[in-house]
């Protein structure tokens, strides 16, 4: 009887445990496009299987990896890779477990694969290789979508999608008018940016053309046009 209980209570402790442990498992994209010199925040969020001992854990280390080369870390002065120097910053709060990282001025070179690595010291180190990050650097962005309404004035609409919020692309018209612009989330890593712009139409008979020029930062640009349907 004795031996029975001590068993349903053993089982029940080990149900416990692996329900309230987390996994080692890093949520990332697994692949983001980016404009050749512009930037992108990965997004990433982390998890861990608790460790039994009840140490209040701190003095954690988070890392991004490119194979040997340290990318980005939360630990200042730490010596980082020459050619990701001064390129990223560590975003995320890893007490929350989040683990987010900017790269700027992304060069052909940066596909990765990128991962996350934690160091908990009083418990364990964990290199996140099976969530690994791809970029797919695009050296010519795709042109913007542009579309109009023409009413008694004329509202133009020209949007692109990408990964960095902290430097949303800027966009310019052929035509002067009123333009203002808004970003929204699509999902975990990407934005989408979208510049209206108002205008009355001048007299003509010909048909107008629109132009709308996108311009990402490190400064490469798309152009995307329409005739305006008079
Ligand atoms: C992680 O941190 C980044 C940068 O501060 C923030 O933008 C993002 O919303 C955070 N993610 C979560 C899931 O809280
Ligand atoms: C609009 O773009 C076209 C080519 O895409 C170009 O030929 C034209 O000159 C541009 N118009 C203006 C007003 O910028
Ligand atoms: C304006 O564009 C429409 C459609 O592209 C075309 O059918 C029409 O001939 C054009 N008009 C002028 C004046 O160019």
């Amino acid at each position: 009887m004795e031996l029975k209980l001590w068993l349903s209570f053993l089982l029940l402790h080990v149900i416990h445990v692996q329900s309230s442990s987390g996994q080692w498992l890093a949520n990332v994209p697994a692949r983001i496009p980016v404009v050749q010199g512009s930037c992108v925040v990965i997004p990433c969020s982390f998890n861990y299987p608790r460790p039994t001992s009840k140490q209040i854990l701190n003095r954690w280390k988070g890392f991004w990896k490119d194979g040997k080369k340290f990318v980005s870390t939360t630990i200042p002065k730490w010596k980082l890779a020459e050619e990701y120097r001064r390129r990223t910053t560590f975003l995320g709060d890893l007490a929350a477990r989040n683990c987010s990282m900017l790269l700027d001025g992304v060069r052909n070179t940066d596909v990765g694969p990128f991962y996350f690595r934690i160091e908990m010291p009083h418990y364990t180190s964990y290199s996140y290789t099976m969530n690994p990050v791809h970029i797919d650097v695009l050296r010519k962005p795709t042109p913007p979508s542009l579309s109009a309404e023409v009413k008694a004035k004329v509202t133009a609409y020209c949007s692109v999608t990408h990964p960095c919020p902290t430097n949303a692309p800027e966009f310019s018209w052929s035509q002067s008018g009123t333009a203002s612009r808004r970003s929204k989330k699509l999902n975990t890593w990407q934005w989408k940016t979208i510049s209206t712009l108002t205008f009355r139409l001048r007299p003509t008979t010909s048909n107008q053309t629109l132009n709308c020029t996108v311009r990402y930062r490190g400064g490469k640009q798309a152009t995307s046009s329409m005739i305006l349907p008079i």
